[in-house]
């Protein structure tokens, strides 16, 4: 464990926010890049569309008022629109061609098939012949055609009816440099931008990082402190309700007082036991003892140290059972749970205490059901109460009762009276501790561990009952084990009925002696 949180690393947690953070800075700009990248694209195509389309109306109108009446005079008034066109010719194609006549266009070398003009090769000119068959054979509508000297070309073509039966195929080119150029552009903003975004995105998380992780830093130091043996050091932590962190560091800071607690407890109990141990031995040491140094001891001697060896070595037997029960009671298989048919059950369990002594046994009517328990532990559990009630009254005239008393909500209560001394009300909590006597009890110096009530406590606490101590209506004491899981039916097998009906359903009173 000591070496687990050595290998504790502060810093990890800072560095894997900064690397999310960053790691979604970077999805972030990327997803807007794509989108502004397109988006531009798409924006300027458009705009390109909407330029050549108002060229080529402009071009078929003014061919249809040229009112050209024969192809010649057609081809005439297209080169002369053509020609007048303030266009810069590197930048627009311009072509119209009515069937039978030369292509006038503003872009003369592309459509000539003449032999390679100022300087070009055979290979550019064969080229260049291609691409004017291609642009002259390209479908109507729009196309994307690539230009040497000028590059991609969006191409709008459109064949015009003139009146007087004429035909023309008219050609509006716009260079699309514009589109990559804005694209490249964008490109190298977020580039500059989205580095820049990062590297603050990548310090601030960084920060906020180390920010958020000093206070868990701190919690991981006083862990290890306890981790080291000291369960001293307390977590401070600064924060409103609500606050995750600060829920986390109570919640520490109430494991470490639980803890506290229970080493403490811990600590009480080995003492006390050993205590509790101590006296039985030190009373069959003396006893030995004195029987060593007779050097001739009466038969009756023996007897008499033999006796009280038993006795001690008795209550060092019931010591122990008590103490390796309470032990098993922090496990979780403390309880081996049934269906217990009550009336039965309590009736054997009284008959069985009610033989112990000579004592005005008295018990209520037993509701008949079923109890959802451990019969043995909860047997165990009546017992240690009905014996505390015989222990503390007196011979033949003392009273015992038991009433059991289902009520709401399936929870079932064994109350035990007895009209002894009772317990005081200062100590009605404090009986239920390990080792507990009140001090009438300690000057009886009975045969008990101690440890009884504190084993009902347990076995209640393990069913999810509770126990507490009293007063009865004569002023002796009064204790009250109450169970949940009680059903106020027979078994659903129906195998508790015959047996209920027996004596113990009605009030029985019983004094033996
Ligand atoms: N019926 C009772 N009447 C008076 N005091 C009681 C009664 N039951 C328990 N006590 C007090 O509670 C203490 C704890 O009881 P218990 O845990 O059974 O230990 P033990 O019986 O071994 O002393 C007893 O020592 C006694 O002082
Ligand atoms: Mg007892």
């Amino acid at each position: 464990m000591r070496g687990r949180l050595g290998r504790l690393r502060p810093a990890g947690l800072r560095w894997r926010l900064a690397g999310w953070f960053t790691l979604l800075a970077l999805a972030c700009t990327a997803i807007v890049f794509v989108a502004v990248y397109r988006g531009t694209g798409t924006q300027l195509r458009q705009q390109i569309d909407q330029e050549t389309a108002g060229d080529a109306r402009e071009l078929a109108h003014n061919l249809m008022l040229a009112k050209a009446r024969t192809a010649k005079q057609l081809s005439v008034a297209a080169t002369r629109y053509i020609h007048g066109q303030p266009f810069s010719a590197s930048s627009t194609l311009l072509f119209a061609l009515v069937p039978g006549q030369p292509t006038s266009t503003n872009r003369p070398e592309l459509f000539s098939p003449a032999s390679p003009d100022n300087g070009e090769t055979t290979a550019e000119q064969s080229h260049e012949n291609r691409l004017a068959t291609h642009l002259l054979s390209a479908p109507d509508g729009y196309t994307t055609v690539a230009l040497p000297d000028v590059g991609d070309l969006r191409l709008l073509k459109n064949t015009v009816h003139v009146p007087g039966g004429l035909r023309v195929t008219i050609g509006v080119g716009e260079p699309l440099a514009a589109v990559a150029h804005a694209q490249r552009g964008v490109a190298r903003a977020f580039v500059l931008a989205g580095s820049l975004a990062l590297a603050c995105a990548l310090l601030a998380s960084y920060f906020l990082g180390a920010r958020l992780s000093r206070p868990l830093r701190r919690m991981a130091a006083v862990a290890a402190r306890v981790d080291a043996g000291d369960l001293h050091p307390r977590i401070h932590q600064q924060g409103g309700q609500g606050d995750e962190l600060k829920v986390l560091a109570d919640a520490f800071n109430h494991m470490l007082d639980r803890l506290t607690d229970a080493f403490a407890g811990q600590r009480a109990f080995v003492a006390d036991a050993s205590h509790e141990l101590r006296t039985p031995l030190t009373v069959i040491r003396g006893q030995l003892e004195v029987l060593a140094s007779q050097r001739d001891p009466s038969g009756e001697e023996v007897r008499r140290v033999e006796r009280l060896v038993q006795a001690e070595i008795a209550r060092i037997s019931r010591l122990v059972d008590d103490l390796l029960l309470l032990a098993k009671t922090e496990q979780t298989e403390f309880l081996r749970i049934e269906w217990i048919d009550l009336v039965p059950y309590v009736g054997e369990l009284w008959d069985g205490m009610s033989l112990l002594a000579s004592r005005r046994f008295e018990l209520g009517p037993i509701p008949p059901g079923t109890l959802r328990a451990d019969p043995d532990r909860l047997a165990q559990a009546l017992r240690n109460l009905l014996g505390n009630a015989i222990e503390h009254t007196s011979a033949d005239r003392g009273l015992v009762r038991m009433r059991v008393e289902p009520f709401a909500g399936e929870r079932i209560r064994f109350i035990v009276e007895d009209d002894g001394p009772g317990i005081p009300l200062d100590q009605r909590e404090r009986v239920f501790h390990r080792f507990h006597r009140t001090d009438a009890a300690r000057d009886r110096a009975s045969g008990g561990t101690g440890l009884g009530l504190a084993i009902v406590r347990a076995i209640a606490d393990a069913h999810g009952g509770a126990v507490s101590a009293g007063e009865s209506p004569e002023g002796g004491a009064r204790i009250e084990l109450e169970l949940p899981g009680f059903t106020a039916q027979s078994r659903p097998d129906g195998t508790g009925q015959a047996v209920w009906a027996g004596d113990h359903a009605t009030a029985a009173t019983a004094e033996r002696g």
